[in-house]
């Protein structure tokens, strides 16, 4: 273990921005991650894939990057198992994994970028499927005492894109293994998730399997989604707001079309990306970054953008959605 001093940042979040941590270093077991809070240096920020922050300025703390590796079978039964994943391993890596040993539940969740430690934070879904529907428990180590924790499914009380590590345990745990529950027969496929089913349709799958469904998903969001690689982005910048129906009735006078989701307690979700592209921001070039062409929903970096510039750009978005529509859209990625 060493701490290095000074260094940049843009390697390690899928945006490409700079800023500087004054102290980083990466661990590879839990026996390490210790070793590193030893050094007293705080405060300390814990990154994954650095696919969910927005770096707006340079970090005056310890930061950590989880590489604890490792994907293993813990139990069997006739139709199920279960599997512990080191928190560092890649999230899309664990998901083919799975595919490829016919084990179902995580093919709706296929390219999401991340590693598996972050997936729980914010309750990673997708086309359907989020990580509490697969998730049976995972082991956390408290980054103020060191001591390790295990909380099941219930304790981390998931929500929409939403979990107890970004409400009260904020920036206190370090999740250092998940353990899922997938199946190996009786596969509970979702393909309702209409661009699903178009998708399996243009590709001549009536009985599909759950290789099929994730390279399904696969397609759509290479498709919608620009790659980090090429375009720096976090993915979905905003959430989907939550709303009233009179809300929603008053933007169909205008808007008939608006699309939404009904939600079980009579509220609905209208999806953000549709809010911002009727205000006009979809394709929108605003100096070095930018909303994406194919998705509202995603803010880009089209090279040399600044944490501050992403973030004014979100902010003027959410000005005119909350003009427009009255709808106060909330960040779905955490702003450092
Ligand atoms: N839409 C527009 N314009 C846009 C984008 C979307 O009109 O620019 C409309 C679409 O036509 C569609 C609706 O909005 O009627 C929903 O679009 P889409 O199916 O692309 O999904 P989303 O609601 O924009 C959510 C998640 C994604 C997830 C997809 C699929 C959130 C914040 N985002 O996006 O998650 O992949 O559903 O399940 O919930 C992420 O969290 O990073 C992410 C990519």
């Amino acid at each position: 273990m060493t701490i290095q001093n000074n260094i940049s940042l843009r390697p390690f979040n899928t945006f490409g921005l700079e800023a500087r941590a004054s102290h980083f270093a990466s661990f590879d077991s839990v026996a390490a991650l210790r070793q590193c809070l030893r050094t007293g240096i705080k405060p300390v920020l814990l990154l994954g894939g650095g696919s969910n922050m927005l770096l707006t300025q340079d970090q005056q703390a310890l930061v950590l990057k989880n590489d604890i590796k490792g994907i293993r079978i813990v139990r069997t039964f006739d139709h199920k198992v279960w599997i512990e994943v080191g928190g560092g391993e890649n999230w899309h890596q664990f998901v083919l994994w799975a595919v490829q040993q016919g084990f179902g539940g995580v093919e709706n969740m296929s390219l999401i970028p991340g590693t598996v430690g972050a997936a729980p934070i914010q309750n990673i879904g997708a086309y359907g499927v989020e990580l509490k529907d697969v998730m049976l428990r995972l082991t956390a180590v408290s980054l103020e005492t060191g001591k390790t924790k295990s909380f099941s499914r219930k304790t981390c009380r998931f929500g929409y894109r939403d979990s107890l590590f970004k409400q009260t345990e904020k920036g206190k745990w370090c999740i250092t293994s998940v353990v899922f529950s997938l199946t190996k027969t009786r596969h509970k496929l979702n393909t309702s998730y209409g661009d699903i089913q178009k998708t399996l349709e243009a590709n001549g799958v009536t009985q599909p399997t759950i290789a099929d469904i994730s390279k399904a998903v696969i397609q759509i969001r290479s498709s919608k989604l620009p790659d980090p690689a090429n375009l720096g982005n976090c993915g979905s910048f905003f959430k989907n707001p939550e709303t009233t129906t009179a809300i929603l009735q008053k933007i169909q006078q205008t808007h008939p079309q608006a699309p939404f989701y009904p939600l079980t307690d009579g509220r609905v979700k209208i999806p953000a990306g549709w809010l911002i592209e009727q205000c006009g921001w979809k394709g929108k070039r605003v100096g070095n970054t930018g909303c994406y062409e194919k998705q509202a929903l995603v803010l880009v970096n089209y090279g040399g953008a600044t944490g501050q510039e992403v973030k004014q750009l979100a902010y003027a978005i959410i000005d005119s959605v909350k003009e427009k529509f009255g709808i106060a859209l909330e960040p779905e990625v955490n702003l450092l």
